[in-house]
């Protein structure tokens, strides 16, 4: 049984293990309200982006939200850039000096300790969910090689009153889903980019591409200056020239 909260504008369901919010989400897609969140303790199958495992141990924070009908779909990245950005800022508030790694990691002194992962679809109905997963207190375990090492924010905040804090924050930031989330804030994500004025490589599509990193454009899109100009990039995997070699 799920313990139920309000805070803002948001109905939250408090579960203390499941396979993945985000599945959670998912599979309540007709039976939840608009504006609900799925919150556990504990992920036995928590998901990343490109169909990674999120290792999420007690102690961390780990949220799905669904919205239905959805904000239109180009906004999806532009939600994460905000949600990461909000972390960003509430650390930032306790003295940390985090970086945001497009298109949506929170990195602290060069470790990842969050990571965004948001989904829209249109069955049964539209609908847009946005997953978050963020380290506090002990750094996960795992496996594989990962560019990024794994870290943790070391914070007395605990995950409930976290997560009632960046909820708030996404209501006041973001009141109205058909304007983009990314209005006004653009500057601050730019400023907090990883590797911001240094040259890395982004891949995807069957494309290596290096570039100074320049900053986001309105859409999210990623503006790196390459040798042969400008170039906007809205997916992809940033690697610095260390990873390469
Ligand atoms: C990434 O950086 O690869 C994205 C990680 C997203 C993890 C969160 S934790 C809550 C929600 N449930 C999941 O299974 N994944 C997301």
């Amino acid at each position: 049984m799920a313990e139920t909260y309000r805070t803002g504008r948001w109905l939250v369901h408090k579960r203390d293990s499941v396979d993945s919010t985000r599945n959670r989400v998912r599979e309540g897609v007709s039976s939840l309200p608009d504006l609900s969140v799925v919150t556990a303790r504990i992920q036995t199958e928590g998901r990343g982006r490109l169909g990674r495992i999120w290792v999420s141990p007690v102690g961390g924070l780990y949220f799905s939200i669904l919205m239905k009908p959805s904000p239109p779909s180009e906004f999806a990245p532009c939600v994460s850039l905000l949600c990461s950005l909000i972390l960003c800022r509430e650390m930032e508030e306790q003295g940390f000096s985090p970086e945001l790694k497009w298109p949506n990691d929170v990195i602290l002194q060069g470790k990842k300790v969050a990571g965004v992962l948001a989904e829209c679809g249109s069955s049964p109905c539209s609908w847009f969910s946005m997953g978050m997963g963020v380290n506090l207190n002990s750094v996960p375990d795992v496996p594989g090689r990962t560019h990024l090492p794994a870290g943790s924010w070391n914070t007395e905040l605990g995950a409930e009153e976290l997560l009632n804090r960046l909820l708030n924050r996404l209501d006041a930031r973001w009141p109205d889903r058909n304007t983009n989330p990314l209005s006004g804030v653009v500057k601050d994500v730019s400023q907090r980019l990883w590797k911001l004025g240094e040259e890395v490589t982004i891949t995807g599509a069957g494309e290596q591409i290096k570039g100074i990193v320049e900053g986001i454009g309105e859409t999210g899109a990623l503006i790196l200056s390459t040798d042969s100009g400008e170039r906007r990039f809205v997916s992809g995997e940033l690697l610095t020239v260390q990873d390469e070699s």
